[in-house]
């Protein structure tokens, strides 16, 4: 190793070709390069406003800036390992384009102030994105329910049948959680968007820099008040980790649904054939590869959080090379949303289709409407726990005879209280017992009907 470092005159000698690969993150960190570019054009800018260079070397800086850019988009500009990180790729390029210049790119700023830039500035834009996704999601979901208000299904608790509810609610209830994720990444956007730009490298810096000038040329809402936080602050991938996790759980839940619902045993949905697929040896297979795939993605996006709580865990201040790991996590969180957000977009919205008729038999084939007959008669007058008792007896009593609620006779219904009527029919029909639930939130179609109007002005806010 007789090259001469990439570092000052301090080193002797270059790295290690194995150490030089394993410190590097140019393989991955060049997903910033875009803004790299736009962090260094406003610390130029800087840098002339407040005359610690001169008007022409900003303009220089700024200009030799887009070129690269230009480059990198026209593929033309590709750094390699030698690289290290992203920064270096950018200050060297700079240099070959603009001459000595590029060399006072580096003033007042250090790559640990940089690179929490950098990483904000993606995060900002990533945020908007997902948003974005979120309310496709959203529209589907809530398209679907709009026609299928009168459409019921088994709701379920501990997976066993319950009580019956409209489809819409059902649907809704994911609306609802996505339109909490959606909020949830606004409120994570808030502490992403500070900027820790002029921070140095861990002190602030020597240079009678503008730190709120930078700010405002990047469009950051305020500025990190003490620089050692600056640098070594990851609370703001940590709240986004968990807000993109919160997002896979719940389109793993739904995943989990719509994989049963396929099933032989539910048979409430049929997948179409463009988000299907099949068995290499079992011709009768249709399988829900989609949803499994996302219930399985959920996993790596949960890892990346835990990873980066463990690397900030124990980390003391100001920046340790450890913060270089925050970046894969996040990239790869960032890509996964999207593609899952985007995959089950498309399987809700033209992948899946209810089957009408078994949904419709579903709801007619079990005992879901017994808290209908007790509450019949708690309406009545009878106590309600007297009525849950006498009803479970019935529902004993019919499930020996191989009979249902609806089979029984007025006469039988009138020897287990003299309160039942010939209305208890109509009462525990499965529409009705939807029908009836009309307490704020509830399944009752008048509810749905607002919920759908609520929601729809929710997304279009
Ligand atoms: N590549 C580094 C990272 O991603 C940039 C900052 C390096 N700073 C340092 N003091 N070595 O964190």
């Amino acid at each position: 190793m007789t090259e001469t470092s990439t570092w000052s005159q301090r080193f002797e000698s270059a790295l290690h070709p194995a150490i030089a690969s394993f410190n590097a993150s140019i393989s991955f960190d060049i997903e910033l390069i875009e803004y790299d570019i736009t962090g260094s054009q406003a610390h130029a800018k800087m840098l002339a406003h407040t005359g610690i260079i001169s008007p022409e070397e900003g303009e220089k800086l700024v200009t030799g800036l887009e070129q690269i850019l230009q480059e990198y988009q026209q593929g033309t500009f590709q750094p390699g390992i030698d690289a290290e990180d992203v920064h270096f790729a950018v200050e060297t390029r700079l240099t070959e384009i603009v001459g000595d210049v590029g060399k006072k790119l580096h003033t007042a700023r250090s790559r640990n102030d940089q690179v929490g830039t950098d990483t904000r500035l993606y995060l900002r834009e990533q945020i908007q994105q997902i948003r974005q996704y979120l309310r496709a999601f959203q529209s589907i979901l809530l398209e679907i329910a709009e026609k299928n208000v009168e459409t019921l299904i088994p709701g379920y608790t501990h997976l066993q049948r319950a009580q019956p509810v409209s489809l819409a609610h059902h649907l809704l209830a994911y609306f609802q959680m996505a339109q909490r994720d959606w909020e949830r990444l606004g409120d994570v956007y808030k502490r992403v968007n500070i900027s820790p730009l002029g921070c140095g490298a861990l002190a602030g810096t020597t240079f009678p820099i503008d730190r709120h000038y930078t700010a405002q040329l990047l469009d950051f809402d305020s500025i990190y008040a003490n620089s050692l936080d600056g640098v070594s602050d990851r609370d703001f991938a940590i709240e986004f980790l968990c807000a993109a996790s919160m997002i896979m759980v719940h389109l793993s839940r739904l995943s989990e649904e719509v994989i049963l619902w396929s099933s032989e045993e539910f048979r409430f949905v049929s997948l179409k054939d463009s988000c299907a697929t099949g068995s290499s040896i079992m011709p009768q297979k249709k399988n829900p590869d989609v949803p499994e795939l996302v219930r399985g993605k959920t996993g790596r996006v949960f890892g990346h959080l835990q990873a980066m709580l463990v690397i900030m865990k124990g980390l003391p201040l100001a920046y340790n090379k450890d913060l270089q790991e925050d970046k894969e996590g996040i990239f790869d969180s960032v890509n996964t949303v999207k593609a899952c957000l985007e995959a089950m977009t498309i399987l809700m919205g033209e992948g899946l289709e209810f089957r009408q008729q078994r949904l419709a038999e579903a709801v007619t084939e079990d005992f879901s409407n017994a808290t209908d007959v007790a509450d019949y008669l708690a309406a009545k007058g009878v106590p309600f726990r007297e009525a849950y008792n006498l009803v479970g007896k019935v529902v004993k009593t019919s499930i020996a005879a191989g009979k249902l609620l609806k089979d029984l006779t007025i006469e039988e219904w009138q020897e287990i209280h003299p309160a039942f009527d010939t209305d208890i029919y109509e009462a525990i029909s499965p529409r009705q017992v939807v029908s009836a639930r009309n307490s704020y939130g509830g399944t009752g179609f008048n509810q749905i009907k607002q919920a759908l109007l609520d929601a729809r002005s929710q997304i279009t806010e």
